[in-house]
């Protein structure tokens, strides 16, 4: 089953092409990274997938709607996590799961129930009374997936979930994503740390707005010729600069 589903997909500001028709499909409980140098068009291409932007040319369509169609509706289906801290850093963490429980319209009964089972799932017992500014950020992370997980959405986006996390953190992040992905979600992940690019199913890779490679980790490293994604990479925005 097709979870996501790209076709030309084009988005541009002003006379600027951020992103280049770029054309994917992610299977259902599929880990796929979606890399690409900074300014390549993930953020930009993520905020269409999630209905917040339009696309200029091309569709999309997540878990079946059609981003153009029908924006609104996708906001049910999935969650996202933005690259830009998207928790409110004043209130404690119980207090945070409180909002986004409201946000997605989730009754009294359900909020309680998924907030326990979040606090559980992401072990942060020991945290619900303190503030988000208090928490390190590898917590503030897992809250901040917890919070994008409180509907149940059976699509993920995340934005770089992992920048600026150390590696025990982020190894214990990307347990809890194929966890998920185990489970059936679809996890739709952008990174720039290339051993997490080795953990996803299959990858992307994004240069100036157009998809530059894709497909499984050890498929590209066979078709380049590299040992690591890391080479492939670097391989692939290079040659875009000579
Ligand atoms: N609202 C906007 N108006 C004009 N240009 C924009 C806008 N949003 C993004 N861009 C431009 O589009 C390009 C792609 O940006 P985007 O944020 O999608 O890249 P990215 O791949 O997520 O980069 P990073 O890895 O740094 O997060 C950049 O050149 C950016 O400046
Ligand atoms: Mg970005």
């Amino acid at each position: 089953m097709i979870a996501i589903k790209a076709e030309n997909l084009t988005r541009r500001f002003g006379k600027f092409t951020a992103v280049d028709q770029i054309s994917l499909e992610v299977e259902r409980g599929e880990v796929f990274g979606f890399l690409g140098a900074n300014g390549a068009g993930k953020t930009t291409a993520i905020r269409m997938f999630c209905g917040l932007i339009k696309p200029s040319a091309g569709d999309a369509w997540v878990g079946g709607i059609s981003i153009r169609k029908s924006p609104r509706s996708i906001k049910k289906r999935i969650g996202y996590m933005s690259q830009k801290f998207s928790l409110y850093e004043e209130l404690r963490v119980s207090e945070n799961l409180d909002f986004f429980a409201g946000a997605y319209n989730l009754s009294v009964s359900e909020a309680e129930k998924r907030k326990d089972e979040i606090v559980r799932q992401f072990q942060l017992e020991d945290f619900t009374d303190r503030t988000t500014k208090s928490l390190p950020l590898g917590w503030k992370q897992r809250l901040a997936l917890g919070c994008a997980m409180l509907h149940r959405p059976e699509i993920l986006f995340l934005d770089e979930p992992t920048g600026g996390v150390d590696p025990v953190t982020r190894r214990n992040f990307w347990e809890m994503i194929h966890n998920l992905a185990a489970e059936g979600t679809t996890v739709f992940v952008t990174t720039h740390y290339m051993d997490e690019a080795e953990y996803c199913h299959r990858i992307s890779i994004m240069n100036h707005g157009e998809i530059a490679a894709m497909g499984q980790p050890a498929e590209l490293k066979k078709q380049y010729d590299k040992e690591t994604i890391q080479e492939v990479f670097v391989h692939l925005i290079k040659s875009d600069l000579c």
